[in-house]
């Protein structure tokens, strides 16, 4: 048995990964600000995992909980690229400044190997499809910059420190805890509730741009993997983790509608900016190197992530929250 520390647990992905641990029996600590994770996402972790209110920002703070850890998983991020656009400082202070801080405090601490949340927004719109790690990185908007930069770090880590690190690219991951209450939220957590709660759905631009959405059980399998592989095949590289499949956002909402029952159409707006068009990953590599396949596909993901967030309204309604 290891000790894993997350660093972003009450997240959408970090308290995922964090049931997935205990239930597997192994030594959990994470660390969170709550700037973006949700203090519900730890309730049903309470007294299974060691937790600390910290930020990334707070070197000392960070030193401290590396203390006999095995294996990071680094999860804590300002995610959006959106957000990104309108505040690139604060998101460049966590995404990038804080992940040095970790590796930093992994180095010290003698941590075994450092996993890293990157982001398929680090291709930007180049036009070939699919996308392999092999390409030029082109990112577009700060975010997809500070994503790419974390990565380019692990590498120089594992390089000149000899610290075992892996970089896995997520593409556009959904699924049960994922925040739809921001404007900057994941579509598909914006979609789901929007469509339960009969509210109008925004398509921003032509709706014809697609994504490689990954559910959530996938990301995962992906992290435990890739702390299981062997160092020779893995250390100092990054892998896509997504389905190998694409869905456009006009596909993708008449899925949903069917699935909810729901009956508007979507109102158009301009496109974003910093948005890329088409997303869709090449996994060959994270198959040979990490045995990485996904298991869950995209529709199945779709129902079980609309069962989720059902059953979350009920559970906020019989609490007498606002739903
Ligand atoms: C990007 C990354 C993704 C990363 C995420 C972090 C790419 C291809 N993907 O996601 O890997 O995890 O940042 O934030 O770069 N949209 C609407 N209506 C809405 C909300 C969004 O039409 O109400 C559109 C967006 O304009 C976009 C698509 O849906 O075209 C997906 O948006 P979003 O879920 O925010 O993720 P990405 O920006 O693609």
């Amino acid at each position: 048995m290891a000790t894993y520390l997350i660093s972003g647990i009450a997240g959408f992905i970090g308290s995922n990964l964090a049931r997935e641990l205990v239930r597997r029996g192994e030594t959990v600590r994470g660390f969170d600000n709550f700037q973006t994770g949700k203090r519900e996402n730890l309730e049903e972790l309470k007294g299974k995992i060691e937790f600390r209110e910290l930020s990334l920002l707070d070197a000392t703070g960070v030193k401290d909980v590396c203390r006999g850890v095995d294996y990071v998983l680094h999860q804590a991020a300002i995610p959006s690229v959106p957000k990104s656009v309108l505040d690139p400082v604060t998101s460049h202070e966590s995404n990038i400044t804080g992940t040095l801080n970790l590796l930093i405090a992994a180095r010290d601490a003698g941590v075994k190997r450092v996993v890293y949340a990157a982001s398929s927004s680090a291709y930007g719109d180049t036009p070939a499809l699919p996308k392999h790690e092999g390409m030029m990185p082109n990112p577009i908007s700060p975010y997809a910059v500070q994503k790419l930069c974390g990565e380019l770090y692990l590498t120089s880590f594992s390089r000149v420190y000899g610290m075992e690190t892996v970089s896995l690219r997520y593409f556009n991951i959904f699924g049960p805890r994922q925040d739809p209450t921001s404007p900057y939220s994941g579509v598909l957590a914006k979609f789901i509730t929007q469509m339960l709660a009969d509210r109008p759905c925004t398509i921003f631009g032509d709706g014809e741009q697609s994504r490689d959405f990954t559910y959530i059980d996938n990301a995962v399998n992906a992290n435990l993997l890739a702390c299981a592989a062997l160092a020779e095949k893995v250390n100092g590289r990054v892998f896509n983790v997504a389905t190998g499949t694409r869905f456009s956002l006009n596909q993708t909402f008449k899925m949903l509608s069917a699935i909810i029952g729901y009956s508007r159409n979507p109102e158009y707006q301009e496109p974003r900016a910093g948005d890329v068009k088409h997303s869709l990953a090449d996994i060959s590599k994270a198959h040979q190197a990490l045995g990485y396949q996904p298991t869950v596909g995209f529709e199945e993901g779709l129902r079980r992530t609309v069962e989720w967030y059902k059953q979350a309204v009920l559970t906020m309604t019989a609490r007498g929250m606002p739903s």
